[in-house]
């Protein structure tokens, strides 16, 4: 794991938001799977102004609400649409977000898997995480090998996400979700932790031993998952100086 600790969650983001754009203006028709959440929301915000054609660009949501319209402003499908796709010349057809009012949920599961190995797979996976260490939705002891599937949240969950809905009863309590085997499967990994309420999961994730009760940690298998933390996310890490230390040392060829 690469671990980048960055003093504020704007230089972070610019650090992921220059991963990023190298990977679209390199490889045109680049295959990005994409998260929600507010931690990404300054990363879509940098990329919109890098204006970058995004003409041949795939991109793959982790996640969806089960049973939320799409037009409801907390559906993923909105929430993707208002804070990126909208602003860019991304083509339709070549954006995908699980269907949560899919009436077969596991045959769009199972499809969802399909194109994304059509796609090619994904080249860039992006990851916000969970409080409790989840990464997509996969919860806490949701298998380390599992697919594209449906999801319950944890309770945990539902309240760190009624903000975004006013009322803790109305966050829907399914959710579809890529599995951990399908993010792992991504070609490299670029997760994004802010704030201090990240950090218990963070040290877990990085330091602490791979489990399912922190999913993310899983990202200690991966041979290219970079970690992008500002100094609150990264307040409870122990090596935290070696990381620096790593960063600051870095030969110049060999890019972030
Ligand atoms: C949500 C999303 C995740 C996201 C996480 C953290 O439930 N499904 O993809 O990474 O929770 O969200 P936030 O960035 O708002 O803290």
């Amino acid at each position: 794991m690469e671990i980048i600790i960055q003093s504020n969650p704007q230089t972070a983001t610019h650090v992921a938001a220059q991963i990023i754009a190298r990977q679209i203006r390199n490889y045109p028709s680049t295959v990005l799977g994409l998260a929600t959440g507010s931690t990404p929301l300054m990363l879509y915000q940098t990329l919109i102004e890098m204006n970058l054609d995004w003409s041949e660009v795939k991109t793959f949501n982790l996640d969806e609400y089960i049973g939320l319209p799409f037009e409801h402003p907390q559906s993923y499908h909105h929430f993707m649409w208002e804070n990126l796709f909208r602003h860019i010349n991304i083509r339709e057809q070549n954006v995908h977000i699980p269907d949560g009012n899919a009436e077969d949920i596991s045959q769009i599961c199972q499809q969802y898997e399909q194109l994304i190995k059509a796609a090619g797979g994904i080249d860039i996976q992006l990851l916000g995480i969970g409080s409790n260490g989840h990464v997509g939705f996969n919860e806490p002891t949701s298998s380390l090998a599992s697919r594209t599937r449906i999801k319950t949240l944890t309770q945990q969950t539902c309240h760190d996400n009624a903000r975004f809905f006013g009322n803790e009863n109305d966050v829907p309590r399914h959710v579809i979700t890529m599995g951990i085997g399908t993010i792992m499967e991504a070609r490299e990994v670029l997760m994004l932790a802010f704030g201090t309420n990240k950090a218990q999961a963070v040290v877990d994730a990085v330091e602490g031993p791979v489990s399912a009760m922190n999913p993310a940690s899983i990202l200690q298998m991966h041979p290219v998952a970079k970690v992008c933390l500002d100094e609150s996310a990264a307040s409870f890490l122990e090596k935290s100086e070696y990381y620096r230390w790593v960063y600051d040392n870095k030969p110049a060829w060999q890019e972030i």
